[in-house]
């Protein structure tokens, strides 16, 4: 039987990394990002050109998998913006808006849209991308952390209304991973390496490497795992932060 998945923010990065995975191990999948991913093939993976802030792209998306597929047994809710803004500044109440609608509002509603689909396929899994920001604070990260917490009890209280309907609901949340959305701090090798310190494998992410938790949390494998945010951070967050950590 087919397989079908929807990846969310999959242009670039994790979600890029996410849909060429999901497709070399067999799913079909739909492409999704506010451009259609031009990397896809048009067969195994179709692109579609939405904003998951928008619920016409989230029901869009789903068409896109019941009308073409006849199914949906997953949806990689990964879309996100990030960057940092003082609280004074003058725009910060529209980019808290923002950054809220794409990383909270935008999961929301794609798992609104989704988790039905997936149940009447006869049961499935949602991953969502959170982040270790949604753990703990950065400095003027206060949207992004409030967006990312916020993804992570979201998925709890979804996974609570959908798991007797055959739907698991689980969040990653990455460390730094190296993707277009970090370049802004990989371009600096001081920034870099003072963030590498605090991972406790002394190294940044890869994409592929959050891709590999995301199958393992849609898979059979994880039949009993739903409500649960996976760090997939190299350590980062099994550190208390006291003191610097042993080097390699
Ligand atoms: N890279 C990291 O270090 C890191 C760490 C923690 C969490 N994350 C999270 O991982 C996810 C993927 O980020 P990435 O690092 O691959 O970044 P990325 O910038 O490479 O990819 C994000 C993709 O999401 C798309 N996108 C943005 N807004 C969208 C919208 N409204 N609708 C549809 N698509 C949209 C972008 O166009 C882009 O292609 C994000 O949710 C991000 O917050 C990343």
């Amino acid at each position: 039987m087919e397989h079908v998945t929807i990846v969310t923010g999959a242009a670039s990065g994790i979600g890029r990394a996410a849909a060429e995975l999901f497709a070399e191990r067999g799913s079909r999948v739909i492409a999704v990002d506010l451009k259609a991913p031009t990397w896809v093939d048009g067969e195994q993976v179709i692109g579609l050109a939405g904003d998951m802030s928008d619920e016409g792209c989230c029901r869009d998306m789903v068409a896109a998998a019941t009308v073409t597929f006849g199914r949906l047994d997953a949806a990689i809710l990964n879309a996100g913006i990030a960057g940092s803004r003082p609280w004074a500044d003058p725009d910060a109440v529209d980019y808290f808006d923002r950054v809220v609608a794409v990383n909270l509002r935008g999961v929301a509603l794609g798992i609104r849209e989704a988790a039905p689909a997936i149940a009447a396929s006869g049961g499935g899994a949602i991953v969502a991308t959170a982040s270790t920001s949604g753990f703990g604070g950065d400095p003027n990260n206060w949207a992004y952390n409030a967006s990312k917490a916020g993804v992570i009890n979201l998925i709890r209280g979804a996974a609570i209304d959908f798991g007797v309907k055959g739907v698991r609901i689980n969040a990653v949340a990455p460390g730094p991973v190296e993707t277009g959305m970090t370049e802004g701090l990989t371009a600096h090798p001081k920034v870099h390496d003072a963030m590498r310190r605090r991972i406790v494998l002394q190294r940044w992410g890869q994409p592929k490497e959050l891709a590999e938790a995301m199958w393992f949390l849609a898979s059979p494998a994880a039949s009993f795992i739903t409500g649960v945010t996976l760090p997939v951070d190299g350590g980062l967050s099994a550190s208390a932060g006291h003191f610097d950590l042993p080097e390699a």
